[in-house]
């Protein structure tokens, strides 16, 4: 079924222009989208996504590939794989380039890592809906776990480019100092300073679970600790989220309790990324009498209102 799909959605071809090693297990891969294939992507909002062909990209040499994840390597990888993006730009020769943060977790991101440039991809999007911008929001809270942090910083540099007068505050967590997909500065013991943010000039804060760098504990305490030492009118208030889901959840509940609106990002495995295979089901409120329904998370999300979502607690 989803071969069918995909042969009816149309694939465009990207070109590999740059891929780099962050840190051990994370790389920042830059496509370039031409003519046609750059059109679809001029119009990409932060928070789609696209689906990967990787099936026919090479392994790295066996001596390099990490232990954890040898016995799952040379497994052939059928589907496409997800990836958000965490820069868009257009040069002044309307080509694309969009920015990819990835983590190296099995078969399809190990194969990234032998991209090279002037390698191409057949790519499938942009996909899903991205983050919306209400009118009359003065803060804009972007509370990133682990690898959320792509779509996020995506959303910040528009952010920045359209709503310039919106103050934006980035939080971002994750277990260790080395699970952040980017270098990290902290430029003091509150977690102030996250590299990866900074370039923008925003005011941003780091939070592990471990205190290995910046504020020790969760993201999300970071952000009730920031809510109350600047008590913003609420309603004035937006948070974005992209995590793991035990930490949408818990931003979920601290916006709840403040009324505070929440779009979180959701993920899901995805078969075909299209509405088609039904593989990504997110369990959704519907109505105040505790019903609920499935909503898709390749094509109803993956953003959705915090308040709809039935968080799978793990
Ligand atoms: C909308 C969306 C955007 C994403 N954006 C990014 C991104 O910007 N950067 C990035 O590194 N990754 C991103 N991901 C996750 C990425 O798609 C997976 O890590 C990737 O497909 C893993 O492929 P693999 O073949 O290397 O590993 P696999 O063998 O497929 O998976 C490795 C492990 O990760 C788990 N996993 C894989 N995919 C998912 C998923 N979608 N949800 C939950 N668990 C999963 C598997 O259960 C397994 O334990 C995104 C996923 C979605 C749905
Ligand atoms: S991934 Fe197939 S329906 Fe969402």
């Amino acid at each position: 079924m989803c071969i069918m799909a995909e042969s009816n959605e149309k694939a465009v071809i990207a070109t590999v222009i740059e891929n780099t090693a962050i840190k051990q297990r994370f790389g920042r891969l830059t496509l370039l989208f031409e003519a046609e294939a750059a059109k679809s992507f001029s119009q990409v909002k932060p928070g789609q996504f696209a689906q990967i062909r990787l099936s026919g990209v090479g392994l790295p040499r066996t001596g390099i590939i990490s232990n954890d994840i040898a016995d799952i390597a040379h497994k052939q990888i059928l589907l496409r794989r997800p990836f958000s993006f965490c820069d868009v730009t257009m040069d002044s020769r309307n080509k694309i380039r969009v920015m990819i943060l990835y983590c190296v977790l099995g078969p399809g991101t190990l194969r990234m890592t032998t991209l090279g440039k002037g390698d191409k991809l057949s790519i499938i999007g942009p996909l899903g809906n991205g983050f919306s911008v209400p009118v009359g929001k003065k803060y804009a809270l972007l509370v990133a776990g682990g690898m959320g942090a792509p779509p996020l910083m995506h959303l910040m540099g528009f952010l920045q480019a359209n709503s310039p007068k919106m103050r934006v505050v980035v939080f971002a967590g994750a277990k260790s100092f080395e699970d952040f997909p980017f270098t990290v500065q902290v430029s003091n013991k509150n977690g102030h300073g996250v590299s990866g943010f900074t370039r923008f000039g925003i005011e941003s804060y780091i939070a592990t679970d471990d205190g290995s760098a910046g504020f020790r504990g969760f993201v999300t305490d970071c952000v009730r600790r920031w809510l109350r030492k600047n008590k913003p009118d609420t309603s004035e208030v937006i948070i974005y989220s992209c995590g793991p889901e035990a930490m949408l959840a818990e931003t979920a509940k601290l916006a709840g309790e403040r009324g505070i609106d929440c779009q979180v990002s959701m993920e899901r495995m995805m078969a075909c990324g299209i509405g088609i295979c039904q593989s990504c089901a997110v369990e959704c409120k519907l109505g105040d009498q505790g019903e609920t329904e499935y909503k898709l998370c390749c094509k109803d999300g993956p953003v959705f209102d915090a308040r709809e979502v039935v968080f799978e607690r793990r």
